[in-house]
């Protein structure tokens, strides 16, 4: 393994896409240090309030390590990553690559803060769709577009997960207030998301209930909405 140094940017705009340095194998494959601690306990959740069968189109995957650690149980899941950023594909290509199963399928690019989805808006309608720990690192268009895309794309029934840290109708954690201050000097457009606040209400104008609320270590939650 190499030690990545040189950070971490999108390929086009040079901006930042993530916080950390991520390690990368000679094929390809990138470990974000923070996935490979919160990984068991995402999986874990998934696997208690999403659909274990049928196909998840993944937002923003980052290195691509949730749809691998995920499939590697769900036997019965087909998982679609996506992502913004080729850097970032091309690790989830690799990983794609690397397992013995053919249930990994993308990367598709899908940029949450754009009307159309794409190739896969054709695709749909999907049975789950997964987002972690990208709309606090991305402009608020980036929620509102995700919010608006599941509920577009979605299957009856169907559940949204999004993982990462939130406020709670006003409230924030010490710990996650200091991480949004920083996030907010990096790019004032970012910046943890109040849950009852800001996102719940663009779930509703999608047609998404809340379905479950889970809290994770860290401070962090785990969020299911479900389609009606
Ligand atoms: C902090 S990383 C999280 C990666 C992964 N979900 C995880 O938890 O390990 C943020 C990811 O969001 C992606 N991203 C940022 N803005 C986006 C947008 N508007 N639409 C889709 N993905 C976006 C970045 O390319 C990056 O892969």
């Amino acid at each position: 393994m190499t030690d990545e140094n040189a950070g971490y940017q999108n390929a086009q705009s040079g901006e930042p896409l993530a916080l950390e340095k991520r390690v990368e194998e000679a094929d390809g494959r990138r470990f974000s240090p923070s996935t490979g601690r919160n990984k068991d306990i995402v999986r874990d959740t998934f696997l208690e309030v999403m659909p274990r069968q049928g196909r998840v189109l993944e937002i923003a995957s980052g290195t691509g390590e949730h749809g691998v650690h995920i499939t590697a149980v769900a036997h019965d899941l087909n998982w679609t990553y996506s992502d913004i950023d080729p850097v970032s594909q091309a690790s989830q290509l690799a990983w794609r690559n690397h397992v013995s199963h053919d249930r990994l399928d993308g990367p598709m690019t899908v940029d949450t803060t754009h009307a159309d989805w794409g190739d896969v808006e054709k695709a749909a309608p999907w049975n789950g769709m997964f987002c972690a720990n990208m709309i606090h690192i991305a402009p608020f268009s980036a929620a509102e577009g995700l919010l608006a895309g599941a509920g577009r794309l979605l299957a009856p029934g169907g559940r949204l997960m999004l993982y990462g840290p939130f406020a709670r109708a006003g409230e924030i954690a010490p710990s996650n207030a200091r991480f949004s201050e920083d996030l907010q000097r990096r790019d004032a457009s970012w910046g943890v998301r109040d849950l009852d606040l800001e996102i719940l209400p663009l779930a509703n104008a999608a047609g998404l209930r809340l379905a479950t609320v889970k809290a994770m270590p860290a401070n962090n939650l785990s969020v299911v909405l479900e389609k009606g």
